[in-house]
């Protein structure tokens, strides 16, 4: 048989991405296809590099070929991402490909400890990260990313000052919190903590990014309003604990993304603190704040339940170090990362489903009869 590109395509095309119910091919997905003898290589873009997929598809690809082509083939796949977006058309942070704002209905639920080791873990794969601390109560994102003096520089840009972020353990960082010294008693008022906010959107140079996550302060307040008027948010996730008065205020939180004049999608939510488990017998759980509060909370609002993390003391004590819990290869690093892989998939998910709605529209439109 002789092996042609055309070949590989056609055995690549009965190969499915899992999420999107739709063939690689179709999804543009398969790149650079090569075939040398008994050699074939091709790369496989994804939507985010930390597709929880990757070695499912990978497999797939091998087995369709092995199986229509040749069981002799030798493949070399190149698996690579390039993160989907809805946002290259925003005028403000144009470049920056998702925004997701990270909210909770209380305090010290964890939310600041969650929106640090997802933008680790996300980094990790090799993802272009950022995140923008606007927690006016309790900025404490450069204590968890040990920068608590930190200084962000200023760089012209175009004629333009613009704010150089801190860059940590691959992230790149802003906090309200560096622009007051860490003792100092600042009582933010709301204006000038939206400004601030704003100013960070407006005035920062990013580069580009994959995903922006934003911290934002618990409850429902002006800097969430802020924040949706401002930019073109791709979505919130909503960190809780498990017990009845966290859930209802994790539920207001919820409901107010879910307002019409805000409109922003839950992309899901994530339940921190799900049971306690001492670190050196992680297979005993034990349930002190209530069972699957999150879990009832996501199904009751009909929104993903992005995953659970479990209460263990390296975890605040990480947090505290300023060294973020998912740098430790251990039990509490494999939870974020799945997190952190679970979130990216919504976001890929989310992107994909608006593209297929307009173009649903579009088949519509020019094919009445279909
Ligand atoms: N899963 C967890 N296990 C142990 N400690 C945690 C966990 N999540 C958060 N913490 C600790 O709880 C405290 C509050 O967390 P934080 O992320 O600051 O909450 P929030 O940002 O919602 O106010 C911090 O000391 C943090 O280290
Ligand atoms: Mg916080």
């Amino acid at each position: 048989m002789n092996i042609t590109t055309e070949t590989i395509q056609k055995a690549l095309q009965t190969v499915n991405d899992p999420d999107l119910k739709k063939d690689l091919v179709s999804l543009n997905m398969v790149k650079d296809i090569v075939v040398q003898g008994k050699e074939v290589s091709f790369t496989v873009v994804l939507t985010t590099p930390a597709c929880p997929l990757k070695e499912k598809i990978r497999q797939d690809c091998e087995e369709a070929i092995h199986k229509l082509v040749s069981p002799d083939l030798v493949l070399r796949i190149n698996m690579t991402a390039n993160v989907s977006s809805l946002r290259s058309a925003s005028p403000m942070l144009p470049h920056v490909k998702n925004i997701i704002a990270i909210a909770s209905g209380k305090g010290g639920v964890g939310k600041s400890t969650v929106t640090a080791n997802l933008a680790v873990a996300l980094a990790q794969e090799g993802a272009k990260v950022g995140i923008i601390d606007a927690d006016i109560f309790g900025p404490s994102i450069p204590t968890m990313f040990n920068c608590e003096s930190a200084q962000p520089g200023l760089i012209q840009v175009n004629g333009r000052n613009l704010i150089l972020p801190i860059e940590q353990y691959g992230v790149k960082l802003l906090s309200i919190g560096f622009l007051t010294p860490p003792d100092d008693a600042v009582v933010w008022r709301g204006p000038m903590a939206s400004s601030a906010l704003r100013q960070f959107m407006t005035d920062a140079e990013w580069g580009e990014l994959d995903y922006l996550l934003i911290d934002l302060p618990p409850g429902t307040s002006d800097i969430h309003l802020t924040l949706v008027q401002a930019v073109a948010v791709t979505g919130a996730v909503i960190v809780t604990t498990p017990q009845k008065v966290a859930l209802a205020d994790a539920q207001k939180g919820l409901a107010m993304f879910k307002q019409k004049q805000i409109n922003v999608p839950v992309l899901g939510v994530v339940e921190n603190m799900a049971y306690f488990t001492p670190e050196e017998l992680p297979e005993n759980k034990y349930y002190i704040f209530g069972k699957d509060g999150g879990k009832v909370l996501a199904t009751r609002n009909e929104v993903e339940f992005l995953g659970e993390i479990p209460l263990v003391q390296s975890i605040r004590e990480a947090g505290d170090s300023g060294k973020p819990a998912v740098l430790k290869e251990d039990i509490t690093a494999k939870a974020f990362k799945q997190l952190a892989q679970g979130l990216a998939r919504a976001v890929a998910m989310r992107n994909a489903m608006v593209e297929k709605t307009k173009k649903v529209e579009f088949t519509v439109h020019t094919a009445p009869n279909h």
